[in-house]
């Protein structure tokens, strides 16, 4: 595992969110109320890129797709795929999955994260 930086604080605002490549993986950085976070950037339902979803009550991300919700700070699932109705056929072949997450530091107005 190497740090790398990824990019300065002021690129994400607060509530907001950002993919970058990083050490050959895809993430996702957020910007929560308490700091920065890391999560890898697809979603682990069908893939849909989280960078495209939104920060939800304020330390949740919705994917863009079917809805999925996790815990940005522990990856954990916190709603699975809903959406449109139906989805569950789906779900019967793509169960619940955390998803990957990444320790991030700040330092020097640098957002560093460790892939
Ligand atoms: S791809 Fe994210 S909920 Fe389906």
């Amino acid at each position: 595992m190497k740090q790398h930086v990824v990019c300065r604080t002021e690129e994400i605002p607060k509530g907001q969110l950002k993919a970058f490549r990083v050490g050959g993986e895809k993430i996702v950085v957020y910007h929560l109320k308490d700091g920065f976070y890391a999560t890898q950037a697809h979603c682990t339902h069908v893939f849909a890129p989280l960078a495209r979803g939104k920060i939800v009550d304020g330390c949740r991300v919705q994917c863009p797709f079917h809805h999925a919700r996790f815990d940005i700070r522990t990856g954990e699932v916190i709603d699975w795929a809903n959406f449109p109705p139906g989805i569950q056929l789906l779900n019967a072949l793509r169960g619940e999955k955390a998803l990957k997450t990444y320790k991030v530091s700040v330092r020097d107005g640098e957002v560093r994260v460790s892939v």
